[in-house]
């Protein structure tokens, strides 16, 4: 049988939704007038990425990239995995990569290397979650939901072994869970 418990609310459902309005303006006075294409790192950042892109209200091309890193939860060997890479043209595009957490910042640092060699016009982070303490590379966070502590956070794309990314809302998971 399935083990069954609900986690605790972390950020709840309606203010999750009115950061992710406050981005989506930002974007759309940011790139009034152009198209941007945005960018979702899978798996992570699949709802963040759904949401935010139904409240841009500017032109919209998305693409999907998916990386894994080597190593364990505790060392970083630095270098990551490109599961699946964009298959639109980035050249001369304004781009947007979607990302749920920042965390070391290691996966964004080296996806803004891939995405600065393919010569976009702009290149813009947004995401939804950012750790400061676990901080690793420098990073600038154009469009940021929220800057969080050093917690395990699940819900809302984020999960934990897999499971708790359909949870409406980002939880936390209490103690033996
Ligand atoms: C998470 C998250 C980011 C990355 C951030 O992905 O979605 O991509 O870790 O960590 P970093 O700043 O230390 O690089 P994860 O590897 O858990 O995969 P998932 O998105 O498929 O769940």
């Amino acid at each position: 049988m399935i083990e069954s418990y609900t986690p605790e609310v972390f950020i709840g459902e309606e203010e999750i939704a009115l950061r992710v309005q406050a981005l989506a303006n930002a974007i759309n006075q940011d790139f009034f007038g152009q198209e941007v294409v945005m960018v979702c790192v899978l798996k992570g950042s699949f709802i963040f990425f759904t949401d935010l892109i139904r409240k841009v209200n500017i032109p919209v091309r998305t693409e999907f990239i998916s990386v894994s890193s080597y190593g364990d939860d505790n060392f970083s060997s630095g270098e990551l995995k490109m599961e699946l890479d964009v298959t639109g043209a980035i050249e001369g595009e304004n781009v947007i990569i979607v990302e749920d957490i920042v965390d070391t910042g290691l996966t964004i640092h080296e996806l803004t290397k891939h995405f600065i060699a393919k010569n976009p016009n702009e290149l813009k982070l947004a995401s939804l979650l950012y750790k400061p303490n676990k901080l690793k590379h420098s990073i600038n966070i154009d469009y940021l939901g929220f800057e969080i502590e050093d917690k395990f956070v699940i819900g809302y794309g984020l999960d934990y072994a897999g499971r708790y990314r359909e949870l409406p809302y980002l939880g936390v998971l209490n103690a033996g869970h």
